[in-house]
């Protein structure tokens, strides 16, 4: 079967998993599912809670059968702290590790002792001199939290190959496939947070994560309707921002959180060609598993004043036709999983 590759996503409120092979040169979908995540889950520090965690990883991977122990993971963007960091000279590598400690201690909020640090080169000048300079993009994690993760994935017979972040993931799945793509807003509708990335020609060039997510949403419906939030969830689902629905109740509703999240956006996108005119923002994309709510594309459409398309991660991956139809539906699930496990095919 060739090469195997294992892609796992550990949400808020579901994990996903996604394992693809090669033969070296097509790529294909061997398996892929998902769990609801248990609650608190990963977010927790309690034993007993990040073993339960675990257990569903195990659950979920013996599931898909799948045929490996290695595993790709992200850490959530809410949780790291990025920069690109624009203003240092012609560094070589070495010089460069020690500019980033210095830099790093401006903008991650804990000791720098405390911090994984790891970086791209966006852009070096060919060679020193009195103009050139170095860009470069900063991750910084905490070592708790990576330790954190380590543990689960122990628990769960699973042996981490690398860590990335959530949005360099979707990136790979959604943008990097497309040597057309323009520079994109990538906006990810998850349950507790919204991640933002603008990403140029395969770089990230600015992150931006804000504690506003679906969950808010269905919450908003819970709180106006006096429902349970299964049923709010369902409500939320069906008819999403559809103004002609429900005498445009739940519009009324939820437009003040989209407002929310697409303000940011707008945000993003104004810090982002504050710095680098040339390449403004042509395109939008959304994804994580709130990006379905129906009506959504169209508001962002008129809101942001851009196109707007929905993810497919799947666009340079072989499917069983069985399953196209399915996935169409729900590739902005799977865009965090499938983009780790693209990463070491
Ligand atoms: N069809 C749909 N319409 C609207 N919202 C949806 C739909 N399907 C899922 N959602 C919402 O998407 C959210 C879950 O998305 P996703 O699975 O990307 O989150 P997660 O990765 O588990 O969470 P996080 O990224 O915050 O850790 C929930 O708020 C859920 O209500
Ligand atoms: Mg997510």
């Amino acid at each position: 079967m060739g090469k195997i590759t294992m892609g796992l996503d550990i949400g808020f409120s579901s994990i996903k998993v996604v394992v693809l092979s090669t033969d070296g040169k097509n790529k294909k979908l061997v398996s892929l599912g998902h769990v609801v995540s248990p609650s608190p889950g990963i977010v927790s520090d309690s034993d007993l809670d990040l073993e339960a965690v675990a257990n569903a990883i195990k659950n979920l991977v013996s599931e898909v059968k799948a045929p490996t122990k290695d595993v790709i993971i992200a850490l959530p963007e809410s949780r790291i702290f990025t920069r690109v960091i624009y203003d240092l000279p012609y560094l070589s590598d070495d010089e460069l590790g020690q500019a980033i400690r210095f830099a790093a201690e401006e903008f991650v909020p804990m000791p720098v002792q405390d911090v994984n640090l790891n970086y791209q080169v966006i852009f070096r000048s060919p060679q020193k001199g009195p103009k050139s300079r170095t860009v470069v993009f900063v991750i910084a994690s905490s070592k708790m939290l990576v330790n954190k993760y380590l543990k689960v994935l122990g628990i769960a017979e699973l042996k981490p190959v690398v860590i990335e972040t959530e949005v360099i993931a979707a990136t790979r799945s959604l943008i990097s496939t497309n040597p057309y793509s323009p520079t994109t807003l990538l906006v990810q509708l998850g349950a507790t947070t919204t991640d933002y990335a603008i990403v140029s020609e395969d770089l990230i060039l600015l992150t931006r994560s804000i504690s506003t997510g679906g969950n808010a949403l269905t919450r908003a419906i819970a709180q106006n309707f006096n429902f349970e939030l299964v049923q709010s969830e369902e409500y939320k689902k069906v008819y999403g921002l559809l103004e002609d629905q429900l005498e445009g109740k739940l519009f009324q509703i939820i437009r003040p959180i989209i407002d929310v999240i697409a303000a940011e956006g707008k945000r993003v996108i104004q810090a982002h060609e504050i710095q680098n005119r040339q390449i403004p923002v042509k395109r939008v994309v959304l994804t994580g598993g709130g990006s379905q709510l129906p009506g959504l594309v169209r508001y962002f459409t008129s809101v942001l004043e851009l196109e707007v398309q929905e993810a497919d991660p799947w666009s340079t991956i072989n499917i069983d036709p069985s399953l196209k139809g399915k996935l169409a539906t729900e590739g902005p699930l799977y865009s965090v999983a499938v983009g780790l496990a693209l990463k070491q095919i």
